[in-house]
Parts: C-alpha cells; sequence; structure tokens
C-alpha cells in the first residue's frame, strides 16, 4: 500500500477537540484552510497546513494525491444499520403513501415479520451478495464505519446466519462492521402470547452463546408499542451487559414508553430514535453519556411530519448522533449526505452540527473514537472527500451524491470525478 500525502483541501475537517461533542461544541469542525494529510500505511501520519505538511522529509517517497480544492472530511461512522436484509418492501411502501400506517401493515402480517420470513428462506450466500451491493453503496456516499444489526431471523438459526455473513463481510472490507445483536426485534410468530418465554431463551441461552462466541459487540432492544415493554427490554439488554454486550436501544418511537429512562439506567451506548421523548428526559439524557441517535431518514420515508427533537437535545447537553437506521421497512437509504439534509431542514440542526454528529459522536458510541471519526495522528486514515469547497454544502445540495473519494485505512474505495 503506497504512502500518500493528500493536498488540495479546500477546507480540512479534523473534528479533533473533546468526545463526544455536545453543546457549542458540537458546532466545532477543527476546520483547516488548504490543509494536508500525510498517510503512513493505515495511519494518519500528519495533518496540518499544506504548507507545513509538504515539507516533512516523509513525504517525499509518497503518492501525491492533489483533490483540487475539494471538502474533506473524516468517513462518516453510521451507528445505526439494518444491513442484513433479504429484499425491499416497495409494495408496503406504496400502500403507506396511500394511506395505511406502518403498524396497521405491521398488524397485518407486513413490516418486520414479513422480512423475517424470507429471510429464513433466503441463503446465506444471498444475503451477502446483496450485502455487499450496499457496502459499496455506503462506501460511495463517504461512509467507512458502519454498526449493524441482526433482527430478521428470529430463530436461532437465522439470527446466526446474519451474524456470522456480518463477520465476514467486516473481514472482506472495505467498510468496518460492528455487530449488534438485535434478537428482541419482535416477537417471533412460534412465540405469540409468550413474549416473555422469548424474552427468557435471549436472556438466558442466546445472548450467553452469541457474546462467548465474539458474534456481536452490542446488544439492541426495540422497546416500543408492539414489540417489548420496558421491563423486557431491561432483562435482555441487562442479561448482555453482564457478558460484555453494550446496550443500544430502540427508544420512544411509536409510542413513549420510557425506554430512554431505561437507557440512561444501564448506561447505553446509544438510545435511537426518540422522536417520542418528553422534556425531563431530554434534561436526563443531557447531562448522561448516552449518545442521542437521531434518524430523520424514517420520518421522511414513513412521511410523518414531526421528528427527533434535536435542538432541544443539543441545548440540553445531549451528545447527539445521525444515523441513516439502514432498512427496508422505515429508512431504506445509505447515504449519510442526505441523513444531513433532513437534518438540517428538518431538524434545525447547522451543516456543523449535523456532521458532527455523523462522525466522532457516533464513533464514540460504537466506542471507536480512538480510531475513527476525527483526522489525527494515529488514527486510521479513513476520509471522504466531496466535490463542494464549503462544508455547508454537503448537506445543501440534495439527492445528489457529491462524494468524489473515499479512503478507509489507506486505501481508495470509492473515486468519482478525480
Ligand atoms: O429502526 N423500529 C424497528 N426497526 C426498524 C424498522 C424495521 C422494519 O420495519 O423492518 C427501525 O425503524
Ligand atoms: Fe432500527
Amino acid at each position: 500500500m503506497p504512502d500518500w500525502l493528500i493536498t488540495g483541501c479546500s477546507e480540512l475537517l479534523t473534528l479533533r477537540g473533546p468526545v463526544p461533542r455536545r453543546g457549542r461544541a458540537l458546532g466545532d469542525l477543527g476546520i483547516i484552510r488548504d490543509g494536508a494529510l500525510l498517510v503512513h500505511g493505515d495511519r494518519i501520519a500528519a495533518v496540518g497546513k499544506r504548507r507545513r505538511i509538504e515539507r516533512l522529509r516523509s513525504t517525499r517517497r509518497a503518492e501525491k494525491l492533489n483533490l483540487g480544492g475539494r471538502v474533506v472530511l473524516p468517513g462518516f461512522v453510521d451507528s445505526h444499520t439494518h444491513l442484513i436484509f433479504p429484499a425491499s418492501r416497495a409494495g408496503e411502501y406504496e400502500l403507506r403513501n396511500s394511506g395505511a400506517t406502518y403498524e396497521e401493515i405491521a398488524q397485518s402480517g407486513g413490516g418486520i415479520r414479513s422480512t423475517v420470513e424470507r429471510l429464513r428462506r433466503t441463503p446465506a450466500k444471498q444475503l451477502k451478495a446483496r450485502a455487499r451491493m450496499n457496502l459499496r453503496e455506503f462506501a460511495a456516499h463517504g461512509t467507512t464505519t458502519i454498526e449493524a444489526k441482526s433482527g430478521y431471523g428470529l430463530d436461532w438459526k437465522s439470527e446466526l446466519k446474519i451474524l456470522e455473513v456480518l463477520y465476514e463481510l467486516h473481514q472482506e472490507q472495505p467498510v468496518d462492521i460492528h455487530s449488534t445483536f438485535l434478537g428482541a426485534h419482535m416477537v417471533p410468530s412460534e412465540f405469540r402470547g409468550r413474549a416473555d418465554a422469548y424474552v427468557n431463551l435471549l436472556a438466558r441461552r442466546w445472548i450467553p452463546t452469541i457474546a462467548t462466541a465474539g458474534l456481536a459487540e452490542f446488544c439492541d432492544v426495540f422497546c416500543d408499542r408492539g414489540a417489548f415493554t420496558v421491563a423486557q427490554a431491561r432483562t435482555i439488554l441487562s442479561a448482555g451487559r453482564a457478558c460484555g454486550l453494550v446496550p443500544r436501544v430502540h427508544a420512544e418511537q411509536l409510542e413513549h414508553t420510557g425506554a430512554a429512562r431505561l437507557a440512561i439506567e444501564l448506561h447505553a451506548a446509544s438510545a435511537d430514535h426518540l422522536e417520542k421523548v418528553n422534556r425531563s428526559e431530554i434534561r436526563a439524557l443531557g447531562v448522561s453519556n448516552v449518545v442521542c441517535t437521531l434518524l430523520p431518514g424514517c420520518c421522511f420515508h414513513l412521511g410523518l411530519a414531526h421528528y427527533g427533537p434535536a435542538r432541544q437535545l443539543i441545548e440540553a447537553g445531549a451528545a447527539v448522533g445521525l444515523a441513516t437506521d439502514f432498512n427496508p421497512g422505515t429508512s431504506p437509504t445509505v447515504s449519510m449526505p442526505m441523513i444531513l439534509s433532513l437534518a438540517c431542514t428538518q431538524m434545525r440542526m447547522t451543516p456543523a452540527e449535523a456532521i458532527t454528529a455523523a462522525t466522532i459522536n457516533p464513533a464514540y458510541s460504537l466506542r471507536q473514537h480512538d480510531r475513527v471519526g476525527s483526522l489525527e495522528v494515529g488514527k486510521y486514515a479513513d476520509l471522504a472527500a466531496f466535490d463542494v469547497a464549503d462544508y455547508r454544502e454537503i448537506p445543501y445540495y440534495f439527492g445528489v451524491n457529491l462524494c468524489s473519494l473515499t479512503m478507509k485505512r489507506g486505501a481508495i474505495i470509492h473515486s468519482k470525478n478525480l
């Protein structure tokens, strides 16, 4: 792998600074104008003003990469995806747009359950091929690290199938994958009316086995109306925690349940969605280390008017994050730039806040902030270059992919118009 001297960065967004970012600090991108980077192997060896970096002796051997005045930032860290699924649910999309709600469709046999049925019949090889294609698109939109959940298997064999596919894709690279066990996505039909028996099975058998096998780093629960209660989520997440799986929670999406409080109580890495969170919970989240991961792609795709309370969370001091929630039911997008556009126009985040929420804060929520999420010496050379001269243009232009270069651990994994 060559060393790289990267120049021609009109703005180099380093994202150096305190982790996680809260309040005003969310807007501090650590920008270097006319910046440069020296990449040695898979790491950043130097970062700073072009004139200083170019003078370093070690740049002589490096291959020169002039980006011609583009904006360069850390590769996006997408901390909430359901990467492995067998097919789209475009039929439901059409139904919803003519009046049926997400929950009505779920109750009549569609929704998560329909994806589960199909995934169980789909060979691992096919799931992997689809996910590989999606990963290429993540990379093409500037994302270099993702979290990915199981949860469309819901029987032992199928959950394992998903986690093994994730493990193999992570080995293949180019995008790093951090796995989450989401056996508690929905009560599977075999356990209808016996949710507690399923919860016990998860807590006593599946979770310890998965943790011991090293097949997941995190444990998640869809804690909501029609899925799991706060008490059930507590049982599952505590069992995970006891085996070393860090909790994450799908919280306060469809209905207010108290899941955000549970996330705080269990020191979860992240509480995700939060559309229905109340004022006192916002205050409590604001003084916690739980990353408040907002998923505006969901609201957009479901055609909802109400988005997560980004401004109130920021004012309360919360460590806010953004993610795609890539999944076939509520947010079929791999595009973090699109999420930034939604965060700015629908949730009134500033472009700078949104970029922080898509890089260093999610890196913290994945416990990867020492390796990724900012452009600093010693960290992985994970970066994205956009075909703009002002970082605010990244969310400003929407529905178009302006990412012209993505580098993962010093290797170019996507390039366009360079
Ligand atoms: O994050 N809320 C639960 N899980 C997904 C939706 C999954 C689906 O509909 O297939 C979400 O929105
Ligand atoms: Fe989700």
